[in-house]
């Protein structure tokens, strides 16, 4: 497997081939975090409207911080899981009281935030820091699984460390937020569950699954 190769072509075919999504419009970190925590259980296009909708209610920490948690629950009605919007409000104010307005750059504050796990954790320091880190999620523990052909049960939570170490060692340090956005993108247009879409696909030349046939075997998943 040719890490360089790889990258490169793929990070081309991000740049060729990403949607137009409002958070990639900013480098915001709160605004990126947002967009993060409301992708994790919710689909794109229902996340856009209550996005942009979020963002004109809350454009920065500030007003977040100081709204009631009826009202922030209020514009979070119909995206569900509302522990998320708790859990994001809790840590904005947190983010006013003791990091002065700015959302933590470094790794270990930032994951003391409620709600910021290690997808979060490497989204945000990925995306709107360019820190080189990995942000796994199914998606990504799918699209690598593929490439690189691993057996591993994406069902157990241990999993996700496996494909958290082998991201570091082949993400891009130039540009981390690309790579990243890059494996979001191609499992959500290309590399999908079902009926992948190998013929489209720009980095079909490095997917050891693809060379063996076994791309739709993969990931292996024990429970429903
Ligand atoms: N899913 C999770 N994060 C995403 C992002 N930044 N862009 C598109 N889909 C995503």
């Amino acid at each position: 497997f040719d890490g360089q190769a790889f990258r490169n072509d793929f990070i081309n075919w991000y740049y060729h081939q990403k949607r137009d999504l409002p958070w990639r419009r900013t480098e915001d970190p709160y605004h990126i975090w947002v967009s993060e925590i409301m992708l994790q259980q919710t689909q794109v296009d229902t996340v856009i409207p209550y996005f942009k909708h979020f963002m004109n209610h809350y454009p920065t920490v500030y007003e977040l911080a100081h709204a009631d948690q009826q009202d922030v629950l209020k514009a979070w009605e119909g995206l569900g899981y509302y522990s998320r919007a708790r859990n994001l409000h809790d840590a904005v104010k947190e983010v006013v009281s003791t990091y002065d307005g700015q959302v933590p750059s470094d790794k270990k504050e930032l994951k003391k935030l409620k709600g910021v796990g290690s997808y979060t954790q490497g989204a945000i320091l990925s995306i709107a820091f360019n820190q080189p880190e990995p942000a796994v999620d199914g998606n990504v523990m799918r699209v690598m699984s593929r490439i690189l052909e691993i057996d591993e049960d994406i069902a157990k939570p241990k999993t996700k460390t496996v494909f958290e170490d082998i991201i570091r060692e082949i993400i891009s340090e130039e540009d981390p937020s690309a790579f990243n956005q890059g494996l979001m993108e191609l499992g959500a247009l290309i590399c999908q569950p079902k009926n992948p879409k190998c013929d489209q696909c720009p980095v079909q030349s490095h997917c050891q699954a693809y060379a063996k046939g076994v791309q739709t075997e993969l990931p292996i998943k024990t429970k429903a």
